[in-house]
């Protein structure tokens, strides 16, 4: 039977990636951004959300199979914040009353193998245990800091979604409610996102020395979105809370034998 999908992002990247090969698999897709979608809208507000949701239900008819909350933003700014984390959450929270109908309901997030890299640790407690308005004005701080400090949001706000991820998953809202929530960990990957990064043989060379990927190097989409497509297919019943990371490796030659 088709099974019907909001993906966030899906205008570009892995987002869109991950929309096509649902719709060529039959699936219904509704998808979402901030333009170039059937829901356009800035996820990192919380008027956005309430569109979304309102708009999810009404395009949907009041039953979503499967959330994949991919939309993010990788600059030095304090919105990726917002987005990454804030906006990547209320996302699946406001979309979870739609999966409860659903035979087969699932969700998933998107973080990175840049999640590994160290933090900003105030930040990070803000993050998961402050007010969002401390988180942001640390987000400011960081933004207007020198390219060391600004350079902290992006893996900061990953490494955030994870945790946020492993508190969650086991609740009674998520698994309690038969809903596998997962992640994917992609290491570096040809999008628009990485587009400035991976232009040429020796940006690629310089990139790859922080982020080793020994199996495959840098790698396209489609790879991602396959998997994305498990973690929401009916297949995957009893995976929770984990975060898969497609990589070539990174995570691997990173953390070594200390995660398991
Ligand atoms: N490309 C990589 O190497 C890589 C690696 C690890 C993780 N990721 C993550 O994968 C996800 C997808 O990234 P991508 O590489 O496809 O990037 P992309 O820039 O090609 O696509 C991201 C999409 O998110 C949308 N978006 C950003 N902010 C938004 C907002 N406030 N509201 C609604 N939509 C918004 C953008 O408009 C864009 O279409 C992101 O979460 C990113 O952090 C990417």
């Amino acid at each position: 039977m088709t099974r019907t999908f909001v993906v966030t992002g899906a205008a570009s990247g892995i987002g869109r990636a991950t929309s096509q090969l649902l719709e060529a698999r039959g699936e219904k897709v509704i998808s979402v951004d901030l333009r170039d979608a059937d829901i356009e809208v800035d996820l990192s507000s919380d008027e956005g959300v309430e569109f979304l949701a309102s708009e999810a239900a009404r395009l949907s008819g009041g039953t979503v199979d499967g959330v994949l909350a991919i939309a993010g933003l990788a600059q030095p700014v304090a919105k990726t914040v917002e987005i990454n984390y804030y906006g990547t959450i209320a996302t699946l929270e406001s979309l979870r009353p739609l999966l409860l109908t659903s035979a087969a309901p699932r969700a998933a997030l998107v973080t990175s193998m840049a999640s590994l890299f160290p933090p900003d640790d105030t930040l990070l407690d803000a993050l998961l245990d402050g007010t969002r308005a401390t988180a942001m004005e640390r987000a400011e701080e960081l933004a207007a800091g020198t390219p060391e400090q600004s350079g902290l949001l992006y893996g900061t706000s990953k490494r955030a979604l994870a945790r946020w991820l492993r508190r969650t998953a086991a609740s009674a809202d998520w698994a309690g409610a038969g809903i596998p929530l997962n992640g994917v960990a992609p290491g570096v990957v040809t999008t628009p996102m990485t587009a400035g990064l991976t232009a040429s043989e020796a940006d690629r060379a310089a990139l790859l020395t922080q982020v080793p990927m020994p199996l495959g190097g840098i790698f396209g989409p489609e790879a991602v979105a396959d998997l994305l497509a498990w973690l929401v297919g009916e297949s995957n019943g009893h995976l929770c809370g984990q975060i898969v990371f497609i990589d070539g490796g990174s995570d691997v030659v990173i953390r070594g034998d200390s995660t398991w």
